[in-house]
């Protein structure tokens, strides 16, 4: 009917499975939607279908097109710094249009934080649709809600303190995986991981929780994080901490002395202004 999709999943091992979709979007994303696929015959655990909206391909096109023509006028070594942030700005938006690479990430993700601590999980994609430039994502249907909708929730009865404590412990887990993963180890990082991209359920019977990451589409793989990302991390610490802004400027990849000295300046005066800030207009000033 009009109501529902009903859509057949061919597995590698060569079973068919048949899944029901409402029409009806569960969650909206920002490039696309999600929709839950219940299993039909009850031979199995539902599922998660993210989609992309139409057109975004064409759109970004469209408007690539129009900006490279009003950059025409305006070339040279003034627009330098303009144009390389819009090649990133550019690379970044079409890696995240490009669900083969989310589909790739979310299998490192499944690799290097799966299980990685008690409880820590990532979201195991199914299939990706159609294959050679996929615009569905099938994946495992994650139980709970976001950690953000955890977070807003009032927890409430005998089981609040634990539950507390288990979403505490989960976080510090996630935090410290993704970012030692990134640091020392791997190099890959889900790139934005903040609390609507982490599920959280909590099991009372078992006193146990899940945190599941989720949408992989910002990811980043470093070649080599020592020098690639570690480095610059330090640097950016260290000079914060010890409020040197030509240390903390070393983390960053700036050509022209005249911009770097422009840059130490500023940094220097905003430190200052901070000092009889509180932490947040500290963090504020120094972003
Ligand atoms: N595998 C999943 N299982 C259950 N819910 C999910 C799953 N993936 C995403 N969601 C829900 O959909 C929302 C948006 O999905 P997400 O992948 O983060 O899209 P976007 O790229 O737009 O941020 C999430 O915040 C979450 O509520
Ligand atoms: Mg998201």
């Amino acid at each position: 009917n009009h109501d529902t999709v009903v859509l057949e999943l061919l597995a590698s091992d060569g079973q068919m499975s048949r899944y029901e979709i409402g029409q009806q979007a569960q969650a909206a994303a920002s490039i696309g939607q999600g929709h839950i696929m219940h299993a039909i015959g009850g031979h199995g655990r539902s599922l998660w279908l993210k989609v992309m909206r139409r057109f975004l391909g064409g759109r970004l096109e469209d408007e690539l097109v129009m900006l490279n023509t009003a950059m025409t006028g305006f070339r040279g070594n003034a627009t330098a710094g303009i144009e390389q942030a819009l090649a990133e700005i550019t690379r970044s938006i079409q890696l995240e249009l490009d669900w083969n690479c989310e589909r790739a990430f979310m299998d490192k993700g499944v690799k290097y934080y799966h299980e990685a601590l008690p409880g820590l999980r990532s979201a195991q994609v199914v299939q990706a649709l159609p294959q050679d430039r996929p615009v569905v994502l099938i994946m495992e249907n994650i139980e709970g809600g976001t950690l953000q909708s955890w977070i807003q929730r009032e927890v409430t009865g005998v089981d609040a303190p634990d539950e507390a404590c288990e979403g505490a412990r989960l976080l510090k887990a996630a935090f410290s995986v993704w970012s030692t993963e990134a640091l020392l180890r791997s190099g890959f990082f889900h790139g934005d991981p903040h609390a609507g991209n982490m599920m959280f359920h909590y099991s009372a019977e078992n006193k146990t929780g899940a945190l599941t990451f989720i949408d992989f589409g910002n990811s980043i793989d470093v070649d080599d994080p020592v020098s690639g990302l570690t480095k610059q991390v330090v640097f950016l610490v260290f000079g914060t901490l010890l409020k040197s802004p030509k240390l903390a400027l070393r983390a960053f990849r700036i050509q022209n002395e005249a911009t770097e000295c422009r840059l130490a300046c500023e940094l220097d005066e905003a430190w200052k202004k901070a000092e009889s800030a509180t932490w947040w207009q500290y963090g504020a000033a120094a972003a």
